[in-house]
């Protein structure tokens, strides 16, 4: 199968190792205006690079990996070629509808990777009402780098937050979890909470237990933990963490309406 990806940076590095395991790449073809990054990235993955889009024959599909600020220079880069093709897109913030009226294209499903799919332990939301049919088979094909979920654009824009910015949020806390302790150095202590987070994700992946009773297999009645939670209870964490969600949400639709202008 022959596809095209579009852009080479962090994110379509993680999709194209996590597949490397699995798939061979070596009719997948990397275009990046610079011409490095997708040559870095098709040395790395046994893929071939191109910088010019000139000298690419239709491929089955395409991957767009750019950022959506980008959008605009790469559809006049592809100045309507391709436009038979289905266009597979990671870019958040831009609807499916605006990508392929800039696109000049007729089919589309929009993607939302997070950074664990290099590990094949990511999330793939997926989401498309133009290609709806194709969706199965990229359901399939993201399956291979972990959790693979087709919902609709809505769910995809609001649960990217979760999934998407998900991984930053866990290593913010596990580092002011870190800094809340005095032993050691933070080199060390950095050590022991990547482990502890290493540790529980294993616990929540291997037990059918509710997150309720895990976290009450950790505790004692009237013990340390317990003690901790409370606070974090009392002190309406879970207000606040509602709270940093609406501004991340809100930030979304600041991004949709400046691209949209
Ligand atoms: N990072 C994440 O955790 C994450 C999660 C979910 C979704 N995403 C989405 O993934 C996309 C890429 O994010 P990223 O973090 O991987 O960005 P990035 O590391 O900055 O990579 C951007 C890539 O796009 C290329 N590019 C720039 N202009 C282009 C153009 N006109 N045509 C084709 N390619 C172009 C760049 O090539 P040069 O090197 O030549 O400039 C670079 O390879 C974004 O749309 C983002 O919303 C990211």
């Amino acid at each position: 199968m022959k596809v095209l990806v579009l852009g080479a940076g962090k994110m379509t590095e993680a999709i194209l190792t996590g597949l490397k395991k699995t798939e061979n790449l070596a009719s997948w073809v990397i275009y990046s205006p610079s011409g490095i990054s997708a040559q870095k990235l098709a040395g790395r993955v046994g893929a071939r690079a191109i910088n010019d889009l000139k000298l690419m024959e239709s491929p089955d599909w395409i991957l767009i990996g750019c950022k959506p600020q980008q959008l605009p220079v790469l559809s006049a880069s592809l100045n309507g070629q391709f436009k038979e093709s289905l266009f597979v897109s990671m870019l958040a913030a831009v609807s499916e509808a605006d990508q392929i009226k800039m696109l000049g294209i007729k089919e589309l499903i929009r993607i939302m990777p997070n950074m664990p799919v290099e590990f094949n332990e990511g999330v793939t939301l997926l989401a498309s009402d133009s290609s709806k049919v194709r969706l199965p088979s990229f359901q399939a094909l993201f399956a291979k780098l972990g959790t693979s979920l087709v919902v609709t654009e809505s769910e995809l824009e609001e649960l990217t937050l979760l999934t998407g910015s998900g991984p930053a949020f866990i290593y913010e806390f596990a580092k002011n979890l870190s800094a809340s302790f005095e032993s050691l150095g933070d080199e060390d202590r950095e050590k022991l909470v990547r482990q502890v987070i290493k540790g529980a994700a294993k616990n929540l992946s291997a037990s059918s237990d509710s997150l309720d009773e895990l976290t009450t297999k950790v505790t004692s009645k009237g013990g340390v933990t317990i003690a901790v939670l409370n606070y974090w209870r009392e002190s309406d964490l879970s207000q606040k963490l509602k709270s940093a969600i609406e501004a991340g949400k809100k930030r979304a639709v600041e991004i949709k309406v400046t691209l949209r202008s």
